[in-house]
């Protein structure tokens, strides 16, 4: 059985968030399920030199105004389609965007991926053809709409419906829509076109990336304003959890970091001091980490306010991350002020995450809403205990110390609510206290890196929703 995932990002080859892991993951999880699965990626600069043995399997004289071809090739383990077309995908800036603005082409750049990914579903190509379509946010949600009336079955899986993939009505004929398109029932949204509601309207089946996130989204306060189409969709909608690699997030095998493990935990410490070293920070209670895309969604600014009274009582913090310009500003001021106590990095560092989960003692998630979340779960498994907000992903996934749980033995981080710097502030007095008895915190350490956020059980979720589809 054959499946087509669609994204723009997969780890090993481009990444800017969590929705990278996940696409990157997914083929050797399917594959212990009976599932072959051929991810499809625009071929951005440098993509093709990364891939073994690259072979063409299409080609076009003309997409949205120039030569374009899909080229096959593997790269650490999965099957890739890079789709090469230059005049979309070859330039200088990210994915989306350069220098903060998203290109202008945006619509028809994703447009085009969706295009040639609703053909290969159609036709094949380089004798493979799939049996079902797995799309991945707004970026692709036009296959499940072009697809529409053939029979072949798509899933839509939404990794965030903060990005909607919303464009002036005046897009219409470039996304190769009609105007008889443009309805409440179709991709009309706002008087403008969604393509995630294009997808969301016509895929076989919704998913989104944890079970917490899947009710929330029916709820104008996380909908967005698609609650009211993924209401109407409820019987079609599943919540499965994301998963981690759990050969590239062993603190056993780590390359960057000295080993340690639930049953030796030695090495922690030295991670600690070397991450401490890394920051020159000097820190005598717990030393917490962020590792964020810095943006609204991830309450970046409820730091400020809460941080205060955490620092006075020994509390420690480093920082790694990029995003919007006032974000990257408020943590470099933060740094500034509590000079030995508070040490930011700007950037995008995959190896120094993998230190910085390793050598801190937690790992602050203050999101306003997160789907599913990966760092928390990277700091369960390194025993980097999550201080994380009750919502989405980071709800189903941690444990938070309360009366009840620390009796049954069962608390694996702090969770806090509502969203605000109050809330916040409490959670990190709580970490100080938490972190003063020692030898309760080693307890709790060993039970998060115990729990096993791997694929497997995910992984036969998504077979089971694919084959339920086939069997239509
Ligand atoms: P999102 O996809 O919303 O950004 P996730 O928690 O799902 O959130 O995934 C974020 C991923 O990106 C994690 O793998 C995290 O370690 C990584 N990450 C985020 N910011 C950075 C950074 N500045 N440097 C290195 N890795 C980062
Ligand atoms: C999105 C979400 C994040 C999720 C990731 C992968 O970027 O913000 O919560 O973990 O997608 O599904």
């Amino acid at each position: 059985k054959r499946v087509l995932s669609v994204a723009s990002e997969a780890v090993p080859l481009i990444k800017t968030g969590g929705l990278a892991d996940v696409a990157g993951a997914l083929p050797a999880a399917l594959k212990g399920q009976g599932w072959e699965m051929r991810v499809m990626i625009p071929a951005y600069r440098g993509i093709l030199k990364k891939l073994k043995s690259p072979k063409p399997v299409w080609e076009s004289e003309s997409l949205y105004g120039g030569p374009a071809r899909l080229v096959l090739g593997k790269t650490g383990g999965i099957e890739v389609l890079a789709l090469q077309a230059d005049h979309l995908f070859d330039r200088d800036g990210g994915p989306y965007s350069q220098d903060g603005r998203d290109y202008p082409d945006n619509a028809e750049r994703f447009a085009a991926l969706s295009f040639v990914a609703a053909e290969i579903a159609r036709e094949g190509a380089g004798k493979w053809q799939p049996d079902l379509v797995h799309c991945h946010d707004w970026q692709t949600g036009l296959v499940p709409w072009y697809l529409r009336g053939t029979g072949i079955p798509t899933v839509m899986t939404i990794h965030n419906i903060a990005f909607q993939g919303r464009f002036g009505r005046d897009k219409l004929a470039a996304l190769g829509l009609q105007t008889w398109d443009f309805t409440r029932e179709g991709v009309e949204f706002w008087g403008d076109i969604s393509t995630l509601k294009a997808g969301l309207v016509a895929a076989s089946a919704i998913t989104t990336v944890s079970p917490r996130y899947a009710e929330e989204l029916m709820r104008g306060e996380f909908g967005m304003g698609l609650e009211g189409v993924i209401q109407a969709r409820a019987g079609d909608l599943h919540g499965i959890l994301n998963g981690i690699d759990l050969d590239v997030w062993n603190p056993e095998t780590d390359p960057e970091v000295t080993s340690f493990s639930a049953a030796k935990s030695g090495g922690k410490s030295k991670n600690r001091k070397a991450l401490e070293a890394e920051f020159d920070l000097d820190v005598p209670g717990p030393l917490a980490i962020l590792i964020s895309r810095l943006t609204p969604q991830k309450g970046i600014d409820l730091l400020a306010p809460a941080l205060g009274p955490y620092l006075e009582a020994g509390g420690g913090l480093a920082v790694l991350g990029s995003g919007d310009g006032w974000a990257e500003d408020a943590m470099r001021d933060l740094a500034a002020r509590h000079p030995g106590r508070v040490g930011v990095k700007i950037g995008y560092d995959e190896a120094l995450s993998h230190r910085m989960y390793a050598g801190g003692d937690a790992v602050l998630v203050p999101s306003r809403f997160e789907p599913c979340g990966l760092t928390q779960l990277y700091g369960l498994r390194y025993g980097c205990l999550p201080v994380v907000s009750a919502v989405g992903g980071l709800a189903d996934t941690v444990v938070g110390a309360t009366p009840a749980t620390e009796a049954a033995g069962a608390s694996t981080g702090i969770v806090f609510h509502p969203v605000d710097d109050l809330a916040l502030r409490q959670a990190l007095m709580k970490l100080i206290a938490l972190y003063a008895d020692r030898k309760g915190w080693a307890a709790m350490q060993r039970r998060a890196m115990k729990t096993d956020w791997g694929w497997d059980g995910s992984a036969a979720r998504y077979a089971a929703l694919y084959d339920a589809l086939l069997a239509r």
